[in-house]
């Protein structure tokens, strides 16, 4: 049956004059590694409507690991390499919470060099069982404090000191991350927005893709560009900017993965100085934009990401109509769903009323 355009507008679909078409580069890449960036940039657009801006997030969940660590892996990886800190058959060692491992573990077998990676205890099953079938070594470990010597990085350098032809990548503090997001990241928003980009926000773990992506931006922009921090319930960042780098208040946890900070990373740096801004965002807010784009957008979006989207509208609200906000999805969803569409976690976090009544149907797990 074919409808005709004009019913297709009224039943609220959208009409397309000719099939939908995407551009891919024009040659093939090479391999894994090459298959990393050049993500879409996505408009999304209720909230876009809603907002009268344009919100617009880059889809790096679908770098061919998964997430926006992809790119980050790669960058330390090709720095170690560059400056002959490691050779063929060596071993990669990294204290990281799950993606950057995700990532380095697809690198180092596309390059091959062996991955071991400590990860605090408190991550979820998906992450570290992806980890193992990718074929990297994994020590999950207590989630202590980063001043406590047991900390999951301290781990991962001091075990990498013991091996012969092995580096720590030491994704929070190597600037080669930040670099890889300066390098790939900020400039592909710029390219795939001409350049009409008012502001960009994140949330940060290591601080990499903020501090990348925000520096590309402000130069390209001659400071135009307004950069934000998004940060979640039990970082310290959020009170650092807002009061103007005195204040470090540690309030609360999230249930968000990969993000929120308890110190100045040196992939954050200095460029903490010239953010225009930080929103915090509380869990609530998060989750219930997570069910809210997968039911209007299609997007199965991992928790940080969905907190980025919360902060890019109400940096728009902020702003004004007529700006272009954007944000980064830094992961899918599959590596929490047990937890995310879990109605008895959800229970346990105490975030079950956070879910709008006519979304509850995508919380189909017990
Ligand atoms: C899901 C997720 N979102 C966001 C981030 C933060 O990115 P960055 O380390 O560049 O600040 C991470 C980092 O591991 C992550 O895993």
């Amino acid at each position: 049956m074919t409808i005709s355009r004009s019913v297709s507008a009224a039943l609220g679909l959208r009409v397309h004059a000719k099939p939908l078409t995407r551009a891919f580069p024009s040659r093939p890449v090479d391999g894994f590694v090459g298959a990393i960036g050049n993500t879409p940039l996505i408009r999304l657009e209720k909230l876009s409507r809603q907002t009268g801006c344009n919100i617009i997030a880059k889809s790096e969940l679908q770098n061919p690991g998964g997430s926006v660590k992809d790119r980050a892996a790669l960058g330390v990886i090709q720095n170690a390499e560059a400056q002959g800190l490691l050779k063929p058959g060596g071993t990669v060692v990294e204290g990281t919470a799950g993606n950057t491992g995700i990532g380095l573990a697809h690198v180092c077998r596309a390059r091959g060099y062996h991955c071991v990676i400590f990860m605090p205890n408190t991550q979820s099953q998906e992450k570290i069982d992806l980890l193992r079938m990718l074929g990297a070594e994994v020590f999950p470990v207590p989630a202590v404090a980063y001043e406590d010597p047991k900390n999951y990085n301290h781990q991962a350098r001091d075990y990498a000191e013991t091996l012969h032809n092995a580096i720590w990548t030491d994704q929070f503090d190597n600037t080669a991350n930040a670099e890889a997001h300066y390098h790939s990241t900020g400039p592909e928003i710029w390219e795939q927005t001409q350049g009409d980009v008012d502001a960009f926000v994140c949330a940060t773990g290591t601080g990499g893709t903020l501090a990348g992506v925000g520096r590309a931006l402000k130069e390209k922009s001659d400071g135009r560009t307004q950069i934000w921090l998004a940060d979640p319930p039990g970082s310290v960042l959020h009170s650092y900017v807002t009061s103007g780098g005195k204040l470090k208040e540690r309030s609360g946890g999230s249930i968000t993965e990969g993000i929120g900070q308890g110190r100045i990373t040196n992939n954050l740096g200095t460029f903490v100085k010239q953010l225009d801004g930080a929103l915090h965002i509380p869990d609530e807010k998060s989750i219930a934009m997570l069910y809210d784009l997968l039911d209007t957008e299609g997007l199965y979006l991992g928790a940080s990401s969905a907190l980025n989207v919360v902060a890019a509208v109400e940096l728009a609200q902020k702003l004004g109509p007529g700006k272009t906000i954007a944000t980064i999805l830094c992961d899918g969803a599959y590596r929490y769903q047990s937890r995310l569409f879990s109605k008895a976690w959800l229970r346990a976090k105490g975030l079950e009323d956070a879910i709008p009544e006519h979304l509850e149907k995508y919380a189909v797990l017990d």
